[in-house]
């Protein structure tokens, strides 16, 4: 698998994120949008403020104003309103997934953008849960990873550049890679692996927004126990094995140890952090509050997650930090 190597740089801000030494801030960053099921949707999401809802036809809008201060790459989640959640997360893969609309006109719109699509199925399965489970109420191992890597597929023929499993789910990254070269894709699709993703308590506000809470029972059995830098390590060396291009720590700033970890012991990988929607809301509301300056703090913050390692940063702040860099420069 790992001799397939030209998905990792079939796109030029791939190519930048290939290259630490010269790469910028700027190219850096990766803006989460959450895409909604209703066509005209702008809502705001209490638990994220400053975060927005969008339907397809306010996309573009909100997209290339932040392009014109030099956005280059989003991540993609979709938040369902009307179709029908089933046990297999069915919807995910369907036609109506408000991701799959979208990809082919964010494509022509805007065809230097990176898109990339957060794969999983808690957004659209019953039960809230990132795979499927067997009769007897376990983790389906095997149809978990085929689920994952259908929803993979739908989204690479839709247009996507990187599909980002978030599942945590066994050897799903082999999946997608095995089911993309069937389809003769697999040039064409990088695979972020969302490789040290921790069960944490900083994705409340992210559940909230995209509607994917489990309805019961927690993620413990499948998202990595925090305090393991073992399993993060073998983890990330499985997903390395099975061919993943980019690899990601996920929460951020509780977790710089593992990023320089994973950077040493990976240093031929793009490394993605992602600061999530708890540590957003955080930084957020303490700023609010006076506690400290939102971007003093926030370049804080982004800056550690480089100085650990991190060479991709996904986080909720990119459209201040666009903003605060073009400050600088003037
Ligand atoms: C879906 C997914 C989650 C996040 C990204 N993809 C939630 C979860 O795993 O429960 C969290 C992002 C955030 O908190 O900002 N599996
Ligand atoms: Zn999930």
């Amino acid at each position: 698998m790992a001799d397939f190597l030209h998905s990792s740089y079939h796109h030029p801000i791939l190519r930048s994120w290939s290259n630490s030494a010269t790469l910028s801030l700027v190219d850096s960053l990766v803006y989460p949008v959450f895409i909604s099921e209703n066509n005209d949707c702008d809502e705001s999401i209490d638990p994220l403020p400053g975060q927005r809802r969008l339907g397809i036809n306010k996309l573009k809008g909100v997209i290339s104003s932040l392009i014109s201060k030099g956005l280059k790459s989003v991540l993609l989640f979709g938040v369902l309103t009307s179709l029908e959640k089933d046990e297999q997360g069915s919807a995910a893969s369907s036609d109506d997934n408000p991701v799959i609309k979208a990809l082919p006109i964010l494509r022509e719109a805007f065809p230097n953008l990176l898109l990339i699509c957060d794969v999983c199925l808690c957004a659209y399965t019953s039960h809230g849960h990132c795979g499927v489970f067997t009769s007897d109420g376990v983790i389906d191992p095997k149809e978990s990873m085929q689920a994952i890597a259908r929803v993979a597929l739908a989204y690479a023929k839709a247009g996507a550049h990187v599909v980002a499993p978030s599942d945590m789910m066994d050897c799903r990254i082999k999946a997608i890679k095995d089911l993309l070269q069937d389809e003769n894709m697999i040039n064409r699709v990088a695979v972020m692996s969302y490789s040290a993703k921790f069960a944490s308590s900083f994705y409340g506000p992210f559940r909230a927004a995209a509607q994917s809470a489990p309805s019961f029972g927690d993620r413990k059995a499948y998202q990595l126990p925090p305090m393991s830098r073992g399993l993060a390590i073998r983890a990330t060396g499985r997903d390395v094995s099975e061919g993943a291009d980019i690899l990601m720590v996920k929460p951020g700033m509780a977790y710089l140890d593992i990023v320089r970890d994973i950077k040493n012991a990976f240093p031929h990988h793009p490394l993605a952090i992602y600061q999530v929607s708890g540590e957003y809301a955080m930084l957020y509301h303490a700023a609010q509050n006076s506690v400290f300056d939102l971007q003093t703090v926030v370049m804080e913050t982004v800056g550690g997650m480089k100085r650990a390692g991190a060479d991709i940063i996904i986080t909720y702040f990119t459209p201040q930090i666009l903003s605060w860099l073009e400050e600088v420069k003037d």
